[in-house]
This record gives structure tokens, sequence and C-alpha cells, in this order.
């Protein structure tokens, strides 16, 4: 698949990038300058590897393509923790496309470490690593002191 390194851990490639776009003054202010309309990654991590956590300016479209599920953990502005479980099997409670809400800080591992989880991200307007806040641990603690010893887990120093 060709994937390389992605900051936030394990490894991507954008299969998709709108080519049209929108201009700065027809998207919320947030976005600050002109974006395709909408991008699309593979994403992939390994069963000993996780999605540290982060946030987007905009709603993100997880869909699962092979490999394991994978735990996606979900903390919004107003500091609510909620598990989602991207996966094929619908009698777990596993969906097999999950949304992100704009804002809310996420980080995600496989459910099985001896496996990979193979994965979809899609976003609209299209990504810009101006759009995408790596946390750091201590800021993300600060923030969310009931949360710490998950922000430890799902952060690199
Ligand atoms: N392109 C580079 N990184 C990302 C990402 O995390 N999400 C999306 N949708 N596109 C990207």
């Amino acid at each position: 698949l060709e994937l390389i390194q992605h900051p936030e851990g394990g490894y991507f490639k954008e299969v998709y990038r709108s080519d049209e776009s929108l201009e700065e003054n027809s998207l919320p202010i947030r976005y600050g300058s002109s974006r395709n309309f909408s991008t699309s990654i593979y994403f992939l991590l390994n069963g000993n590897q996780f999605s540290s956590f982060h946030k987007l300016k905009s709603d993100e479209i997880w869909h699962h393509y092979d490999g394991c599920s994978i735990t996606i953990y979900l903390i919004d502005a107003s500091g609510t923790l909620e598990l989602k479980v991207l996966g094929k099997d619908l009698e777990k409670e596993q969906s097999f496309q999950i949304t992100i809400p704009k804002g809310s800080w996420f980080a995600a591992k496989p459910d099985d470490e001896n496996s990979f989880s193979l994965i979809g991200c899609t976003v609209a307007p299209g990504f810009e690593f101006n759009d995408f806040e790596l946390g750091k641990r201590e800021e993300l603690i600060s923030l969310f002191p009931l949360y710490r010893k998950l922000i430890v887990d799902f952060t690199n120093e």
C-alpha cells in the first residue's frame, strides 16, 4: 500500500484528494485558508501500535477494511469520555463506520496485539496538517485529570 509513518502513530497513505477547492471565504473562520473538498487515507496500526490523542478541525469518518477491530477513545470538549469499536462484528456492537466529531480529542488501538487494523479515514473539507493537533501529555492531563492513566497510555511524552 506504500504507507508512510504518521505523526500520530501507525502508517498512512492519502488515496483521494478532491481536485476542487473551497475558498477561505466560504469556510468557517477556523480554517483560515482554502481547502480541497475532501480527502481520504488508508491508515494502518499494527497490534502493538496506537494512534495517540489528537484532534481535527473537521469531522472525520473511519471505515474498517481489514484486520482486527479497533477501539477508539473519544474525549469531547465537555470532558466526556466515550469508547467506540470500529469493526465488522455487529453482534458485538462494533460499527463498520464511525464518525469522530470535530474538536474531540481521540486515540485508538487495535483490539488484538497479534493482529493489525487497516482502516480508511475520510475528512471534509480535505485534510491539512494545519487542521491537526497532536495532544501534549501534560496539557491533556491538566484539561482532563480524571483520565490521567488513559492519557499517559495514549500519548508519547
Ligand atoms: N492525511 C494525513 N493525515 C491524515 C489524517 O489523519 N486524516 C486524514 N483524513 N487525512 C490525513
